[in-house]
């Protein structure tokens, strides 16, 4: 758990200066007593999971991705679509968040314009990076530039894939409106190259797979991030801080939306470390009300009701 000495202390200003979470109606005498929460959103494309959650009042967004589409019955670029434009249309006004799936320049933007018409409410997410790799001749500021082009065009876009504060920094000054730091990923990949000697911090970049991406030159990486459960288990929420910190110094208004969550206690974690949105898997969500001491109580307070009913 980050220790509160290391927690930003810009987090409570950063939040009241961004748009309300939970807004008070006009005309209602009850104000809502959260109104700067932060978001919590679905991190699923299927409706069966997300209609409850919306229902319930638990999201107040979705995110989506292809990989989450595919689990959810896509198997075409046509069906994505018709999923895609469904969950924006029964999520309007609240956000959700569509990525784009090519990769050369021209394309991605009328992909994105093509997204963007689904209505008011969508969010084009855009990888940050990964292009060098993908394709000899991409450019490694393809992510950069077309959130930058989008910006132009009175287009909210969400940077996707973000593991590192250098990559948060460059994308909100490209005109990014959400950046999204992939917390279990982060994870997931410190599990398998765990190096005990070193300090965990999003200060430290390392070089952690060393890959040249085609085209490319050297590069470091800040990996030395686990999530919960190992003995650094905080380090991705870490990354969270670190960039409320950065933000904070200057300013920035690109919320964070923290995503790829393996459990609910990294959520509470994100809240700690000053995440502006965090998207969780229904799986996690459905849990948020559960407590064993919870059912106990409730199966006593039933029982003696039992009584009044003689
Ligand atoms: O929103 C991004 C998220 O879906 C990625 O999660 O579990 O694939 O790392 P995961």
């Amino acid at each position: 758990m980050l220790r509160p000495w290391e927690i930003s202390p810009g987090i409570r200003k950063r939040r009241t200066g961004l748009p309300e979470t939970n807004p008070t109606p006009k005309g209602k005498k009850l104000r809502h007593p959260a109104p700067h929460a932060a978001g919590i959103f679905g991190d699923s494309a299927d409706m069966r999971e997300i209609r409850p959650l919306k229902e319930a009042g638990i999201i107040n967004g979705v995110t989506t991705n292809p990989t989450l589409l595919k689990r959810a019955g896509a198997d075409s670029r046509k069906a994505a679509g018709r999923i895609m434009r469904e969950i924006a249309e029964f999520m309007a006004p609240d956000p959700v968040f569509l990525e784009t799936t090519e990769t050369e320049r021209s394309k991605m933007i009328a992909e994105a314009a093509q997204l963007a018409a689904f209505g008011d409410n969508v969010v084009i997410k855009v990888p940050v990076g990964g292009y060098r790799s993908l394709q000899e001749g991409l450019s490694g500021f393809t992510g950069i530039e077309i959130i930058h082009e989008l910006w132009n065009r009175d287009i909210k876009t969400l940077a996707t894939l973000v593991f590192n504060s250098s990559q948060a920094f460059w994308a909100a000054n490209a005109g990014a409106t959400y950046i999204c730091p992939f917390l279990g990923r982060l994870a997931d990949h410190m599990y398998k190259h765990d190096h005990p000697e070193r300090t965990p911090g999003n200060s430290l970049y390392f070089m952690v797979d060393h890959k040249v991406p085609a085209g490319g030159t050297d590069r470091v990486e800040n990996t030395p991030y686990v999530a919960v459960d190992g003995e650094r288990k905080d380090a991705g929420v870490r990354l969270i801080n670190e960039i409320v910190t950065i933000y904070n110094n200057y300013g920035i208004e690109t919320e964070i939306l923290a995503a790829s969550l393996r459990n609910a206690v990294q959520v509470m974690e994100c809240l700690v470390a000053g995440a502006d949105i965090i998207t969780v898997p229904a799986n996690i969500l459905m849990g948020v009300a559960d407590h064993s001491l919870s059912d106990a109580g409730m199966e006593a307070f039933i029982a003696d009701t039992k009584v009044f009913d003689k």
